[in-house]
């Protein structure tokens, strides 16, 4: 079996279990498959190494919204605390951890040590990711960066976290925007990211992570049928006639 075959088993299992976590949350799901099909259009600006962490990272990025991850009441933090604890790779928890410059809320609202535990990191992938969150509204609508960040204020309200650390935030997040942009105009696609010594891709995810759906994950974790083009799972091939 081919890492290939692997890592399409890692986009298919992250779709599974963000649909089962996000089941009772219906626009929180629109707006997770918007992101996943965001984040596949704009997956050339990553490497290609990277883009199969994207695409999980973007199912996976809002599932600490599901009640039954609530812990710091941080979408961020509980979502990336629930992925460690379920044995996906860590590269994968910290890009759900920072999605969208995370860390800036999280320090306002006293939980910067404990989101800083996930490594953050800063990659074409990392900022593709972003983008695609920051493009996407709530129930799945695609909007500019400057709507979006709009729309979240006036949800969040002048009071809020988010209001607080609106500036800067909003200065980091328009900045990966022009670099994915960027990218993507000039289709470079250097490899910025070595891979950290994860083990095997295929990990036994969510054998307990789901309360009553261990077949339907085992099933999904099974990637003995699936091919890289797969486009329920979000594929790059799915959009190749977008770009
Ligand atoms: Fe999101």
């Amino acid at each position: 079996m081919t890492a290939l075959h692997h890592s399409a088993g890692i986009v298919h299992s992250a779709r599974t279990v963000a649909g089962l976590l996000l089941a009772d949350l219906p626009e929180r799901w629109r707006h997770t498959a918007g992101v996943a099909r965001q984040a596949a259009k704009v997956s050339r600006a990553a490497s290609p190494a990277d883009v199969d962490y994207l695409l999980a990272a973007a199912w996976l990025h809002d599932v600490g919204y599901a009640p039954s991850l609530r812990g710091f009441g941080f979408h961020p933090l509980d979502g990336a605390r629930y992925l460690r604890a379920h044995g996906w790779p860590s590269r994968i928890s910290s890009l759900v951890a920072h999605h969208s410059e995370a860390l800036t809320v999280a320090e306002v609202r006293g939980l910067g040590s404990e989101l800083a535990a996930f490594p953050r990191e800063r990659s074409a992938a990392s900022d593709a990711l972003t983008f695609a969150d920051q493009t996407v509204g709530p129930g799945g609508r695609i909007m500019s960066v400057d709507e979006r960040l709009a729309d979240m204020l006036r949800r969040h309200g002048p009071d809020s976290p988010n209001a607080a650390v609106h500036p800067p935030r909003a200065a980091q997040i328009r900045a990966a925007a022009r670099r994915v942009k960027h990218r993507l105009a000039a289709e470079a696609l250097p490899a910025r990211y070595a891979p950290e010594a994860e083990g095997p891709l295929l990990f036994p995810v969510t054998a307990n992570a789901v309360p009553g759906a261990r077949s339907e994950i085992r099933a999904a974790a099974d990637v003995s049928h699936l091919r890289t083009g797969d486009p329920d799972c979000g594929d790059r091939d799915e959009f190749a006639d977008q770009r």
